[in-house]
Order: C-alpha cells, then structure tokens, then sequence
C-alpha cells in the first residue's frame, strides 16, 4: 500500500513465507504515485552523434508501442552487441533518449545501469542490479527482500503492475559480459521493454543487434562535429584539409573511440594536421604542423 507520503508495501495473499516476503500466490504492488528522480538517470547524449540513421530507426522501432499492437509483435528485448569503442552505449543511450521523448511511449521513464560486466573489480551482481533497479522504482529498503529469485520476483512485478498502470518503463543495461549477470533482470511482462548492450553475444533470448564500425565519411563527420564542439566554430581544420581528415578516420578504423581520442588530441595541440608516411611503418601517421 502506498501512504500519503508515498511509501510503498506490498499485500500478499496465501502462498510461502520466509522472513519478511519470499513467495506470494497473488502479489499486489501498489506504486508510487510519483516517478522517482532515479526514474530518469540515463546518461546525457552526445551532442556529436554521428551517422548510425539505419540503427536509430530500426531500433525506435522496435521500441515502439504502436507496432506491439499490430500483428508481428515488436521485440521487447534488444541486446546491442560490438567490440570496445564502438559507440554501443551512445548507440542505446541516443535511442533511449529519442524514445523517451515520444509522448506514451515510456510515460514511466527509464531504468538505467552499467553492470561494469568487463571490469573484473567493480562488476554488478545482478543482487545489486535489482536492488538499485527496486530502490529506483520507490520502494523503500525495507521491502526490499534478500536473494536473487525474491528480487527478482518483486521487480518484475513492480515493472509489470507499471506497465498495465499505464507506466510503461524502459529498462537500459548496459556493459552485460554474460548471460547469467543480465537474465535476472529482463522484464517477463513483454510490455517493458529492455535495451542491452555488450561486447558478447549472450543467449538471452533478445533481439540481437549488431554495431558495426562507422564508414569513412562518417568518421570524418564525427572528427569535424568534435572539434567544433570542443574548439568553437573557428575549428574548420576538418573542412580545410580533406584529405588528413580522412586519413585520420582511416587510422582509426571507424571506430568512434579511437576518433574522440583522435578529437581530443587535435584539440589540444590547436594545430594544422596533416600525414606524412611514418619511418617505422607503411602506414601514414597524422602530423600536427605549424599554423
Ligand atoms: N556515432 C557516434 N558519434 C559520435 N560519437 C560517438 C558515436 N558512437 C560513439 N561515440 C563516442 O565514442 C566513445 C565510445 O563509444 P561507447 O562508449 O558508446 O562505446 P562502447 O561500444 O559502449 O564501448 P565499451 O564496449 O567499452 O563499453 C564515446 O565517447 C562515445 O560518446
Ligand atoms: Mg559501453
């Protein structure tokens, strides 16, 4: 039940009793009346996105409420896959974001989290993915149970009661290394819907989505659209010098991460750029010369 300060319980009838709540026959989850401000912690966009039309539109689409209700029912689970420094997360962060802005879509906003998957010191177990995930959707510590199947219970109903409420949540998850550290928390009510991202392909069930490394000409773009968001307008080093552009872009193989920190440098050094061969390789290497 929810008081009037917008606590929350949960009343349960019949079913097995453990401490405080382990296996109800009939769950009623009573929400908060407010969105809680962790109901909106998605990472801000890039404002240099680049390229990636085909990926936002397929992946909006997927997302959308409208197609669930025609005949080939939409994906509800989408796991984002590519190798590091591919822009996976920018990838779903972007589309999350344009999501949340289509009136109805996700009126009860966005669940996110790095699960730190690949970070073999601080990776998430999905313990305390939930219990940041229910902490988030407002229930307080206290109802909050112990172990991963009570947790997991509780969360896919408060998802689930969200969704037929009206409050339809989308769930981000992001940095996932396998299988077993993200299953837990997929929604089982096919209204919310889930955006993951990896570095594997996990056998998970989803729609899989796989994030490729950006062309030439998208890569010069992002090059260009860094420097001046970084530099200011004057930055017209992209435009000037074509061809240096492109062989940076080339350089780093079209993968965005290799080019932010491409941007960054240029940044820093305020420099003409150009290539000359490297003495120690074929391949050309970006020279800063002299304004
Ligand atoms: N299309 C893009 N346009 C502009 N910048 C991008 C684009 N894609 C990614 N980036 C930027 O490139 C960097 C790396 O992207 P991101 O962090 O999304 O990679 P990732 O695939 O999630 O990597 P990891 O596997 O390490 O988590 C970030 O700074 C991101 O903002
Ligand atoms: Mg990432």
């Amino acid at each position: 039940m929810a008081d009037e300060y917008g606590n929350v319980s949960n009343a349960i009838s019949g079913g097995v009793f453990f401490h405080e709540v382990i296996q109800g026959r009939d769950i009623t989850v009573v929400l908060p009346p407010k969105v809680t401000p962790a109901l909106s912690g998605l990472p801000a966009p890039s404002p240099t996105f680049t390229g990636r039309d085909a990926h936002i539109e397929e992946l909006l689409h997927a997302l959308s409420p409208c197609e669930e209700q025609q005949e080939v029912r939409q994906p509800s689970r989408i796991a984002v896959a590519g190798l590091a420094g591919v822009g996976k997360t920018e990838l779903v962060v972007q589309v999350a974001a344009r999501a949340l802005h289509e009136p109805d879509w996700f009126s009860g906003g966005v669940l996110f989290i790095d699960l730190l998957g690949y970070d073999p010191e601080r990776r998430l177990s999905p313990e305390r993915a939930l219990d940041g995930f229910l902490h988030a959707l407002g229930i307080s510590g206290e109802h909050i149970p112990d172990g991963l199947q009570n947790l997991q219970r509780l969360y896919r109903s408060v998802l689930a009661a969200l969704a037929h409420e009206g409050r339809r949540i989308l769930v981000v998850v992001d940095n996932a290394s396998s299988a077993d550290q993200v299953a837990p928390l997929l929604p089982t009510d096919g209204m919310t819907a889930v955006l993951i991202t990896s570095r594997h392909t996990l056998d998970i069930d989803a729609r899989l989505h796989d994030l490729n490394v950006l062309d030439t000409d998208a890569s010069i773009v992002l090059l260009h659209q860094a420097l001046l968001q970084t530099r200011g307008p004057t930055d017209t080093r992209v435009q000037d010098a074509p061809e240096a552009a492109a062989a940076i872009a080339n350089l780093c193989a079209g993968l965005p991460l290799a080019l932010r920190i491409a941007t960054a440098l240029l940044a820093i050094r305020r420099q003409r750029v150009s290539v000359r061969p490297s003495p120690r390789a074929q391949e050309p290497v970006p020279v800063p010369l002299r304004q």
